[in-house]
């Protein structure tokens, strides 16, 4: 099987004036279409950075990233923005809602791009947000939910396009437990609808529910990349 993602000695430094911080020293990954691996490391080793770029919200500095045989990082901007569309959905700690809008026009917004018309981006919304349990919050704001509930909704909003790859930076980091198993949930009936799943996480109990744990240190992909 060919990956669905494959990185070979990707570097990203981030210029900071006089210094230069290597958040990324050379990652070589692969990812397999279906797959569901948890990224572990300790804070500072570089994972939100990798994530970034996994998600084409940030390019490397050198080093090469395909997803499906394409090169993202030979792409343009707004090529970038059209795969990440098309093929990425991703879900961050602070579930970044946009907060003057309600929860439905949030799921509706990456829609914009899809071809829908309105009303087919009003349904199809609606559909999500009363799958991730949420269909009676509709005209509510993020400020008025739960963070577990605001997580369910930034889910939504990551998956309303259909992506088959889903990226989660610490999903469930800002939530109490209960809460956190509400949100693994859905990430493992994602992954049984045979999505490609890369989740971050410094929970060893939520790690267990992935196949595969990459562990980045340094900045590098560190020894003991196997399955539990
Ligand atoms: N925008 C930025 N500008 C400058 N340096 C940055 C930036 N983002 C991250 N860094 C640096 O890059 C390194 C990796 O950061 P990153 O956020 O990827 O770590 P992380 O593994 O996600 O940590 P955590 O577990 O705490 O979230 C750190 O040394 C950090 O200080
Ligand atoms: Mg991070």
């Amino acid at each position: 099987m060919k990956p669905v993602i494959m990185t070979t000695k990707l570097q990203k430094i981030y210029n900071m004036g006089k210094i230069n911080v290597t958040a990324l020293k050379g990652i070589d990954i692969e990812i397999f279409p279906g797959e569901f691996v948890a990224i572990m490391g300790p804070s500072g080793s570089g994972k939100s950075t990798l994530m970034h770029i996994l998600g084409c919200l940030d390019t490397p500095n050198s080093g090469k990233y395909f997803i499906d045989d394409h090169e993202v990082s030979a792409m343009k901007k707004n090529q970038l923005a059209k795969i990440r569309n098309s093929k990425i959905g991703f879900v961050f700690q602070t579930f970044n809602l946009l907060p003057h809008l309600n929860i439905l026009k949030n799921v509706e917004l990456p829609l914009m791009y899809s071809g829908l018309k309105p009303k087919e981006r009003t349904i199809k919304a609606k559909e999500i947000l009363n799958h991730v349990g949420l269909g009676d919050r509709l005209s509510h704001k993020p400020s008025e939910l739960s963070g577990g509930q605001r997580q369910r909704v930034a889910i939504a909003r990551a998956i309303v396009t259909n992506p088959s790859i889903i990226l989660a930076d610490e999903p469930t980091g800002n939530l109490d437990s209960q809460s956190g198993n509400d949100v693994l949930s859905i990430f493992k009936e994602l992954h049984s609808a045979n999505n490609t799943i890369i989740l971050v996480t410094h929970d060893s109990n939520i790690a267990k529910v992935a196949q595969r744990i990459i562990y980045i240190k340094d900045g590098e992909v560190a020894d003991g990349n196997f399955t539990l």
